[in-house]
């Protein structure tokens, strides 16, 4: 059996005043795996507590299957939980291991079968007489997937079930998990926030910041049509380059995007995209740029719709079967904060609510909180203090090539930029071409 999950602005809150989870709404298909990806403290687990019933919802509903579940003790959800501490009971085999939850659910009937074929399944079975110090890392996380599975759960909740194993076995591990969870059909909700398990685990991805949905979509459409900047920065290795941009669009000539010492020429005639930015004339703006959409070439190879930059070498990093280069375009880097650890700001709601109750400030208050705060600011409100300085990174643009292709620290290369790829984005971090009414279609 397996069920849909549903929340309906649901919000959890510890401390007055500070939601950790602020008004999150997913609904969650029969059979689904859905992957909430977020940096530290963005509230993950918080989320995966209250499906499970181990953490009351605060505000909010949560059904399953249509059905209002927010009373339900955990026993009475149905949900099996993997977590990334993981615990087995030392003084037990792998076999009473996975086999204890059978029997506190029905004491009477043999767990051996069922033990069996879930070792099986996840090829333990060697293991099964094992005891969990007797047996590696990995061992000991498929033991406690088995526990998971054994019981035939109609919804897992795993959470960051991966993240203390080696990388290699986390990769085979992630494999297994999503070829288990296919075969058993069963939704499953996995939290992590590395965004590479995410994009190859997800058939959707929820992206959350500061206990905020930032956006929900399949691997590709979060990718391609990220809705801000903080999705943009938060997927995709190397890390999209964020620069700071002026948009200059004269009435007589070719519009440009303004990089410091270098321009981005929009080619001609302007797409559709390009035309809408024109509103964007003499303002800030962030253009993002993946490292796949620019190409080191001779500025004679430029194909229509590129545009040139010059950029120079600061850095080479060898990775074996591509390069990645660091250049040095004369451009700002664009600084998103929050990527790593977001913190929900605490909202004086008493004080705000007893000034004014107008329709306009409730707007007001609603639209503030549903974003957490500006995903970026380009330009600093003139009471907050001076930020730390960011760790300099060599150069500005990462641009990834061939190992082919000799390039040393010093030199001047030109950098043809495909504009199909370009994202730009305003002061505020949202997506302004492409045009974010594109979003809906892409899954179509
Ligand atoms: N019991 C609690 N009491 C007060 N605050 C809490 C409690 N549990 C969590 N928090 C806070 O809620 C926020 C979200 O925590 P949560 O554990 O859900 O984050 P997370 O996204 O899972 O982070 P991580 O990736 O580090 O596990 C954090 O700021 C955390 O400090
Ligand atoms: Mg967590």
């Amino acid at each position: 059996m397996t069920r849909a999950i549903s929340l309906h602005d649901v919000s959890k809150t510890y401390t007055r005043g500070v939601r950790v989870v602020d008004r999150l709404s997913l609904d969650i298909a029969p059979g689904e795996f859905l992957v909430l990806l977020g940096p530290s403290g963005c509230g993950k687990s918080t989320v995966l507590r209250m499906i499970a019933g181990l953490e009351e919802v605060t505000e909010g509903q949560l059904l399953l299957d249509g059905e209002y579940a927010n009373h339900l003790i955990p026993a009475e959800r149905d949900v099996a939980m993997v977590f990334q501490n993981f615990a087995l009971y030392p003084n037990m085999t792998s076999r009473g291991n996975i086999g204890f939850p059978l029997r506190v659910e029905n004491p009477g009937a043999d767990p051996g079968p069922r033990v069996d074929a879930t070792a099986r399944m996840l090829g333990i079975e060697d293991l099964l007489d094992r005891y969990p110090g007797q047996l590696s890392g990995g061992e000991r996380q498929r033991v406690a997937m088995g526990r998971a599975i054994a019981r035939h759960p109609s919804v897992f909740l795993m959470d960051e079930p991966l993240s203390n194993l080696d990388a290699k076995l986390r990769n085979h591990l992630r494999a297994e998990i999503a070829r288990l969870t296919r075969e058993l059909g069963v939704t499953t909700v996995y939290v992590t926030h590395d965004q590479a398990e995410a994009m190859s685990l997800g058939d959707r991805v929820a992206v959350l910041r500061g206990g905020v949905l930032q956006q929900v979509g399949s691997p590709r459409s979060v990718y391609a049509l990220p809705r801000n900047v903080f999705v943009a920065a938060f997927i995709g290795t190397p890390r999209i380059n964020l620069l700071r941009g002026l948009v200059r669009a004269p009435l007589d000539g070719a519009m440009t995007i303004s990089l410091g010492k270098q321009f981005l020429r929009l080619p001609e005639p302007l797409s559709l995209d390009h035309q809408l930015l024109r509103v964007q004339q003499g303002r800030e703006v962030i253009v993002g740029l993946r490292s796949e959409a620019i190409r080191i070439a001779k500025r004679a190879d430029a194909r229509p719709g590129e545009a040139v930059l010059t950029g120079l070498v600061e850095h080479v990093e060898f990775q074996g079967h591509e390069v990645l280069v660091h250049f040095n375009t004369g451009s700002q880097a664009a600084v998103v904060p929050d990527l790593e650890a977001p913190r929900p700001v605490a909202r004086p709601s008493r004080r705000r609510r007893r000034e004014g109750s107008g329709v306009l400030d409730r707007l007001r208050e609603r639209a503030g909180s549903l974003r957490a705060g500006p995903v970026v600011a380009l330009d600093d409100p003139p009471d907050t203090a001076p930020r730390p300085a960011e760790p300099r990174l060599p150069g500005d643009l990462v641009v990834r090539t061939t190992p082919d292709i000799d390039l040393r620290h010093g030199m001047q290369v030109p950098l043809l930029v495909d504009i199909a790829h370009l994202f730009v984005f305003d002061q505020h971090g949202e997506r302004i071409s492409p045009a974010p009414a594109r979003l809906p279609d892409l899954d179509e």
